[in-house]
């Protein structure tokens, strides 16, 4: 398979960092909802570490794939795609972009004003710059759950639309994006 995006197809990398993004999501909003739930224990202690650690991880990922996205051509849609679709595709995941990195800010901020210091895998503190402010935490906190209601109901528009595509449409957009090699429907014309 393709390291890299063509003008029909995401490449491995892109696909990676997008199928991991999934996966680093339902570890977040996993520990999130068991964490918050939770009566006070170490556990809920530990579950509340590793929720930060997916967070952060996930700002790293997003970071990796926007990186990769500059240096790579995005694919175009199938032709078949109308113009308004297009831009709304595009508005969409800008959008998602924007609150994969705003989120992990959010919680950072939060934990921090809340004197709850991040400590990456254990390892790496990542001081905050605003320090201890129980009113800026609290907002963070406020902020930070409103962003993932934003993510849930955005991230559901956006697989209902590549199944449509795949199922409804019949055209390539969820194949290009499948993690595994899947042949397109209507290849690109050979020069
Ligand atoms: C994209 C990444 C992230 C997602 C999707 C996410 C999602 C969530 C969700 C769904 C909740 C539950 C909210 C509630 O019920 O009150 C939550 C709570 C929380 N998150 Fe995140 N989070 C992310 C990143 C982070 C990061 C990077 C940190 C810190 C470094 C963090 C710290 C917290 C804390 C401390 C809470 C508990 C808030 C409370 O006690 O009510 N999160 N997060
Ligand atoms: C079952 C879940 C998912 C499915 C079926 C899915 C499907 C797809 C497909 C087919 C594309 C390519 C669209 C195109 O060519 O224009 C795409 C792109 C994209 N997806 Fe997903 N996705 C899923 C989950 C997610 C999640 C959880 C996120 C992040 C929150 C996400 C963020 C994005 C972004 C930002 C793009 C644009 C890629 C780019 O152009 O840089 N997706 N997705």
């Amino acid at each position: 398979m393709l390291i890299r995006n063509t003008a029909e197809r995401f490449g491995l990398v892109s696909k990676t960092l997008h199928w991991l993004t999934l996966v680093l999501l339902v570890g977040a909003f996993s520990l999130a909802i068991s964490m918050v739930n939770m009566p006070f224990s170490p556990r809920k202690l530990e579950f509340y570490s590793w929720h930060k650690w997916v967070g952060v991880t996930i700002f790293l990922v997003v970071l990796l794939r926007l990186a990769w996205r500059l240096v790579n051509p995005v694919p175009a849609q199938p032709g078949s795609v109308p113009q308004w679709q297009r831009r709304l595709a595009g508005l969409s995941h800008a959008t998602l972009y924007m609150i994969l990195i705003v989120m992990p800010i959010t919680g950072w901020i939060m934990s921090s004003a809340l004197n709850l210091p991040v400590v990456y895998l254990g390892l790496v503190h990542i001081p905050s710059p605003f320090g201890v402010d129980r009113t800026l935490g609290e907002t963070m906190k406020i902020v930070h759950l409103s962003l993932a209601i934003a993510l849930l109901v955005l991230v559901s528009i956006h697989a209902l639309a590549a199944l449509y595509h795949h199922l409804v449409l019949r055209d390539d957009v969820l194949r290009r994006m499948l993690p595994w090699p899947a042949p397109l429907r209507t290849p690109a014309p050979k020069p």
